[in-house]
């Protein structure tokens, strides 16, 4: 059954909420895009920011910031979850990360919260390249991560946000979980040469040990953004993801985009220019 109804999109400035909030737009289809700009503003730090943001609201894409591996998001995410309830919504689409304990634990609580609901498992984005975490690297010429030589099916957020926007819009979704990857597993290393080919950057690979990166990560970012990524690779980097998901082609019928098309595009709207 197709849904309708207004559709409140979180993180609607992030990586896959931008491009969720950007295909309900196209399709002119009843939605509020929030973050902590917006007004209303959303904050997940701030519960008494949630239900002014639900109000009206039937179904919500929900992307949790920084990550559903932080301790004490599952504890966030059922008071999230009641908070929706008792405002009025009946159905969450929750973006999940793969092989994180911490994650699944986010969705048990969402599966028990008497909401309809879709979990969306995804693997590394591609636009962690361009877009997030990984950008200052690449346009450093200098990959460091605790990622080793395992390797990853990094998936494209657009392939997320049409999963997405299909699990927000067809109630045929509901109570599934769906494992979206990218269609080829690569290593952090085969990312980088396919950059460095497409952009004509120099750039190296080095894998580090999780001590090391942490220690990257905090001069760079600070201690808890280095706690938490060092602790997410040290989880996740030890082979337990070395599939294939076939979450985009359950849902869409059609296979994942591949990392060089992506590269590609990201090439052509200059998004590694800044280093050149
Ligand atoms: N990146 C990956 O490879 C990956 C893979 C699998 C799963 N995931 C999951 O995807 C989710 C989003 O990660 P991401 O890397 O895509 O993030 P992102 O694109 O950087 O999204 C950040 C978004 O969240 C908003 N935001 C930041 N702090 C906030 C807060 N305290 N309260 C409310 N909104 C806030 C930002 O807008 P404002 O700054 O305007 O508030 C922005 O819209 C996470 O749960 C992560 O676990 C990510």
């Amino acid at each position: 059954m197709t849904n309708s109804k207004p559709i409140l999109v979180i993180g609607a400035t992030g990586k896959v909420g931008s491009r969720v909030a950007r295909r309900l737009a196209d399709a002119q289809l009843p939605h509020r895009a929030v973050s902590r700009a917006t007004s209303p503003a959303f904050d997940w730090q701030e519960p008494t920011s949630w239900a002014p943001a639900m109000e009206g609201m039937h179904t919500a894409f929900v992307s949790f910031v920084p990550d559903l591996a932080m301790p004490g998001a599952a504890d966030i995410i059922e008071r999230f979850a009641a908070t929706a309830k008792t405002s009025g919504l009946r159905k969450l689409v929750l973006l999940s990360g793969r092989g994180e304990h911490g994650a699944e634990l986010s969705e048990d609580r969402l599966r028990n919260s008497g909401l309809d609901f879709t979990v969306i498992r995804a693997s590394w984005f591609n636009q962690n390249f361009d877009e997030g975490l990984l950008q200052p690297a690449i346009l450093a010429g200098k990959l460091q991560i605790a990622a080793g030589d395992k390797r990853e099916p990094f998936v494209d957020a657009n392939d997320i946000a049409d999963v997405a926007v299909a699990a927000l819009l067809d109630d045929g979704h509901n109570g599934k979980t769906y494992e979206v990857t990218g269609p080829r597993l690569m290593t952090f290393a085969d990312a980088v040469r396919e950059i460095s080919a497409a952009s004509g950057l120099s750039i190296t690979y080095a894998p580090l040990s999780v001590e090391d990166y942490h220690a990257v990560m905090v001069s760079e970012f600070g201690k808890d953004l280095a706690d938490l990524v060092a602790s997410i690779c040290d989880e996740l980097f030890d082979g337990r993801n070395e599939r294939l998901g076939d979450g985009v082609q359950q849902v869409l019928g059609r296979a994942p985009r591949d990392f060089s098309d992506y590269v590609r595009s990201a090439v052509a709207s200059g998004a590694w220019q800044q280093a050149a």
